[in-house]
């Protein structure tokens, strides 16, 4: 283990499936409206994985990007980590995207935390660097949760789409810090307010032993609950990571939130006073896509060039657990800013 050390987040990454869902084609079989959907959201279409897609496939890409983007090779990988709550395989999809990077000196391992599942990942990621155990972390957060919600629900399946995106973080200089403050919390006595459970039956293997067998039940969610939490929990996580890094909203040059709804994101930007033109938003094509937005929405944003070195981003993720959590980020490596 060497001293400690400073971390970059140096390249970015997304990938979604290509079929475009819309309002208007969700309500050919549910008892719903693209007004309805627009003005309590902000959604208007969403990306749905098709048979043939598949989250490996969808990580791989956005992870490669990410990779590239940071001008690494893969080899030089030692972690990925890939937040997720939906895998194609729950043994765990990361291996599956190392095979496919070629970062065969990398170990790589799935981390489950829902919708805050990326933000928990990046905060993960940091410790193995400033210890110094590894330099190089590709950190992917992507969910397929059309496979997962029940497509009657008019109450919760126009909320999700699918999608991955991906950031490469890397050990820097001590002086440059591009995770300055960072908050997580879980309160399990509320879990129930968002659920993919499994679902036990008994199976009869001999007239003494039953054993439980059983699937997954669909995305269960009330609502109002995860929509009351999010917009009293999360100002006071990004409140605690301004504080915790002696700044304000006033020193933020974006703000980047889990991206669940159009109303959540102006009510936390209110609370914090931060401007409009400082939130950023692409809810409105891809929905929530559960520990993918936040890499989404920051690819989109460093591609576009809205994001540069050295701009600094509070960013939080909250949902299923319930779970929640703030960082701010410094985008960038130090001879770019
Ligand atoms: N289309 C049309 N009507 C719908 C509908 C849909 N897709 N979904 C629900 N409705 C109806 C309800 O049945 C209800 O009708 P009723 O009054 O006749 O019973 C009415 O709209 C209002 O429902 P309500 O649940 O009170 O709406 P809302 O304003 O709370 O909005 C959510 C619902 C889900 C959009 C909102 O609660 C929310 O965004 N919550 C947070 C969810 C979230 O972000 N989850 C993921 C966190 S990671």
């Amino acid at each position: 283990m060497s001293a400690a050390v400073g971390i970059a987040l140096t390249g970015s990454g997304a990938a979604t499936p290509a079929r475009v869902v819309t309002n208007g084609e969700l309500s050919l079989w549910l008892d719903t409206s693209d007004a309805w959907i627009c003005s309590r959201t902000g959604i208007a279409a969403r990306r749905i994985a098709m048979a043939e897609d598949s989250l490996e496939s969808l990580s791989s890409q956005a992870a490669r990007q990410a990779l590239e983007r940071a001008g690494w090779r893969p080899d030089q990988v030692d972690l990925i980590l890939l937040a997720t709550s939906s895998p194609d395989d729950l043994f765990g999809s990361a291996p599956a995207v190392q095979a496919a990077l070629g970062a065969d000196n990398a170990v790589a391992f799935d981390l489950t935390a829902a919708c805050s599942g990326f933000l928990f990942a990046l905060i993960t990621a940091a410790q193995y660097i400033r210890s110094g155990t590894y330099r190089r972390v590709l950190v992917v957060g992507a969910d397929l949760l059309s496979r997962w919600v029940d497509w009657q629900d008019r109450r919760t399946c126009v909320l999700f789409g699918d999608g991955a995106g991906a950031v490469a973080m890397e050990a820097a200089p001590e002086s440059w810090e591009g995770l300055l403050a960072m908050v997580m919390r879980t309160d399990g006595h509320r879990r129930s307010c968002l659920t993919m459970a499994h679902q036990a039956t008994s199976q009869v293997l001999h007239d003494q032993l039953q054993v439980g067998s059983g699937g997954f039940q669909p995305i269960a969610m009330d609502g109002q609950e995860v929509y009351k939490f999010a917009v009293q929990q999360v100002p006071l996580v990004l409140t605690q990571a301004l504080k915790q890094a002696g700044l304000t909203a006033e020193h933020l040059d974006w703000l980047l939130l889990h991206q669940a709804n159009e109303r959540i994101l102006a009510s936390v930007a209110q609370r914090l006073d931060i401007p409009a033109a400082k939130v950023l938003s692409n809810l409105k094509n891809y929905g929530n896509t559960s520990a993918a937005t936040i890499p989404l929405m920051l690819h989109e944003a460093v591609a576009a060039q809205w994001i540069r070195p050295g701009h600094l981003i509070a960013s939080s993720g909250f949902g299923a657990g319930l779970s929640w959590g703030a960082a701010l980020l410094r985008w960038g490596r130090p001879e770019a800013a």
